[in-house]
């Protein structure tokens, strides 16, 4: 069944707090880390897993619930089929070694995107994967594989009207979707991290990141340590959200609440 955990950022103003409940990470410039080096682009994928681990690790430090990562978007089938495969077994590979130690520590593992395409294989070792970690309580790492914001919104929607084919056109609303999308566990991201200079979505999470800050970073993915992730964190706390109202107004709310 489906958890309706998702309280919409359009519908009712959530509740902020100085560290984000929930980041969501493309992470990029793992291919001219390595050009930059004259190494192949597949040694910088190989140091990204690294920053992978390390970043998980700092989540958790953190006090952040949730971790989303985009490790292979629905067009990244486009590059060549060389680093694509390199892609899928190194996928495997992690799949097979990270996660007794996110199990150890209590880490919830997530796949989300179009699974289908990938062999049997990786499908059953994610789905054993899901299974082995489902009952941990800490962080909650989601990784994105062949996830493509489109193709997210369109599934809710074969999703939910599959589910309840004979809906009027009127009915039709947030809370009609939000339980069919891919991450309806989790609240919407509340920081955006784009490393590698790029200032773009990529068809990563586009209903969620609604409300979502966003920070960009030239720092590329194998290079994001520990200082380059306080740096946003600190970034993120200066931020004022105010979903549409004014500053004002987030003022007075405050007082009451401090009252
Ligand atoms: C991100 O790094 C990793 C994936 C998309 C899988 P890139 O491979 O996109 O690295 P750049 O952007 O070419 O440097
Ligand atoms: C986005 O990075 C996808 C992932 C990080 C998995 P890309 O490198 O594929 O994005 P574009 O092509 O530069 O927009
Ligand atoms: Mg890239």
């Amino acid at each position: 069944m489906f958890s309706t955990y998702m309280i919409s950022s359009t519908l009712a103003v959530p509740e902020v707090s100085a560290v984000p409940k929930h980041i969501a990470i493309i992470m990029d410039g793992n291919g001219r880390w390595a050009n930059q080096r004259f190494l192949p682009r597949v040694a910088g994928h190989n140091r990204g897993l690294d920053t992978v681990r390390k970043t998980v690790e700092n989540c958790v430090q953190a006090g952040v619930k949730y971790l989303t990562l985009f490790a292979f978007s629905s067009e990244n089938w486009r590059r060549p089929t060389d680093e694509v495969n390199f892609l899928m077994s190194l996928f495997l590979k992690a799949l097979d070694k990270e996660v007794a130690r996110l199990n150890k520590n209590n880490i919830r593992l997530r796949v989300i995107g179009d699974l289908q395409v990938f062999s049997e294989e990786i499908q059953e070792r994610i789905q054993k994967a899901e299974a082995l970690t489902a009952q941990n309580t800490g962080l909650i790492l989601t990784i994105a594989a062949n996830y493509g914001g489109r193709w997210d919104i369109l599934n809710a929607t074969r999703l939910a009207l599959a589910s309840n084919p004979l809906i009027s056109p009127d009915d039709i609303d947030e809370n009609w979707l939000n339980p069919y999308l891919a991450m309806s566990y989790a609240p919407e991201p509340d920081l955006f991290i784009r490393t590698g200079g790029e200032q773009r979505v990529s068809n990563f999470l586009l209903w969620h990141l609604a409300y979502t800050e966003m920070y960009f970073t030239d720092t590329f993915w194998p290079d994001f340590d520990l200082k380059q992730f306080q740096k946003s964190l600190e970034w993120y706390r200066l931020r004022e959200r105010r979903f549409g109202q004014t500053g004002h107004q987030l003022l007075e709310n405050q007082l009451v609440k401090n009252a």
